[in-house]
């Protein structure tokens, strides 16, 4: 299969179809100095360039004595659509490194939102962000395994996530998968076809306030864990009322075809809107949010067990691209927070927000490079 362009006018693992794997890391720098944040940036851009065609991060010279340049997993797995995608937090934008005058508006902290009860802070934040999307699982986790290696005494990982099954299909070329909870997710999403789409709610445009952001995006990621047990006890007819769709068809409860417009004023015969008042799909449709959508590009994780309860520890890594948070993400989660049916089977346990630069020109850009 042939590669994703790296270099390109906008970053590639937004637009791109959803591949089958994630890996993602938030990192914290422990550098003092913004040179050496540059060096790392810099060393990065050249090995993300490197992998994404499928090659190794450096070349070995003769001298057994030293480790290898790179690390070796990812040897003849080829390309595997590989895409790395990164961003800068919030703190990356303090007075460390003398970027605060940088630090986009739309960049604004998160507020504390309903259902945020749950947060854990050494799973959420970061000053940097990388997404590391391929079709093979080895390929992605290569990426954040040399980042982290290239970055020795300049940046630490703060949380990391691994992903499988993609759980949004981001292109009409796809079919739509399912989450863990069995249901079709990604129907309703931007599609990277639409060209509208993506230029009224996912780039940034003319409206920033920080030009350095032009084509680029802010990618809102939340760690939701699913209370699995507690979802699988629930009946059918339960379960498709907090959607607001039927399973097996993923169509909506007025419908019939899994991409039937849902019809949120049909009312039943007994005077109820078929589709709940706090069904998912309600809540979360652009009609019941000003009209705003947000690109969602999401994986299912599992990481064992919960060892206080001995329950699967297992949701979807929730991954959402936006022009602007402050009117996407929070008025949506907002209303998610205080009236989904969902709420009742899932927990928010983890947070971080991110300015997703443009992408790069060729060999010797890297990301942020004419901010400093
Ligand atoms: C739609 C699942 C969290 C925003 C859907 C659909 C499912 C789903 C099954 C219907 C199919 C579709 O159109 O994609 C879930 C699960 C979640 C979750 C299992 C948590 C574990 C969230 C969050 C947000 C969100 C946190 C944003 C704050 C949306 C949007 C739609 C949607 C915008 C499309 C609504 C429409 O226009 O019809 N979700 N979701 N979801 N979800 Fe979620």
């Amino acid at each position: 299969q042939e590669p994703v362009p790296f270099y390109g006018a906008r970053q590639a693992g937004i637009a791109t179809p959803a591949q089958d794997r994630l890996a993602f890391a938030a990192f914290d720098i422990t550098a003092t100095d913004a040179e050496s944040v540059q060096v790392m940036l810099g060393t990065w851009a050249a090995a993300a360039a490197q992998m994404t065609r499928g090659l190794p991060v450096g070349a070995d010279d003769r001298n057994t004595q030293s480790p290898p340049v790179d690390t070796g997993e990812a040897e003849g797995l080829g390309p595997a659509r590989l895409t790395v995608t990164v961003g800068f937090g919030p703190t990356f934008f303090d007075e460390r490194f003398g970027l605060s005058h940088h630090r986009p508006a739309a960049l604004a902290d998160l507020p504390t939102l309903p259902g945020d009860g749950s947060l854990q802070p050494e799973r959420s934040g970061g000053d940097l962000c990388v997404q590391a999307c391929a079709d093979d699982p080895t390929v992605a986790f290569h990426v954040i395994r040399n980042f982290a290696r290239l970055a020795r005494g300049t940046a630490v990982i703060r949380w990391s996530q691994l992903g499988f099954g993609r759980t949004s299909s981001t292109s009409q070329a796809q079919q739509t998968e399912r989450n863990l909870m069995g249901f079709k997710d990604g129907t309703r999403n931007i599609k990277s076809e639409s060209g509208t789409d993506m230029a009224d709610y996912v780039w940034v445009g003319k409206e920033t306030d920080q030009s350095w952001m032009r084509d680029g995006s802010y990618l809102v990621a939340r760690r939701i864990r699913m209370l699995i047990e507690s979802w699988d006890t629930d009946s059918l007819a339960d379960q498709q009322n907090v959607f607001g769709r039927f399973r097996t068809s993923g169509a909506p409860l007025t419908g019939h075809g899994e991409f039937d417009t849902p019809d949120l004023n049909a009312k039943g015969r007994d005077g109820q809107p078929v589709i709940p008042a706090g069904a998912h799909i309600r809540l979360a449709s652009p009609s019941s949010n000003n009209g705003q959508k947000i690109l969602r590009r999401g994986y299912s994780y599992t990481d064992g067990i919960d060892a206080t309860t001995g329950l699967l520890d297992a949701g979807l890594f929730f991954l959402a691209y936006q022009k602007d948070p402050r009117k996407q993400f929070v008025p949506i989660q907002t209303r998610l927070g205080r009236q989904d049916n969902l709420n009742e089977y899932i927990r928010h346990t983890g947070s971080a927000l991110f300015a997703v630069p443009p992408g790069l020109k060729g060999a010797g850009d890297w990301w942020g490079k004419s901010l400093f």
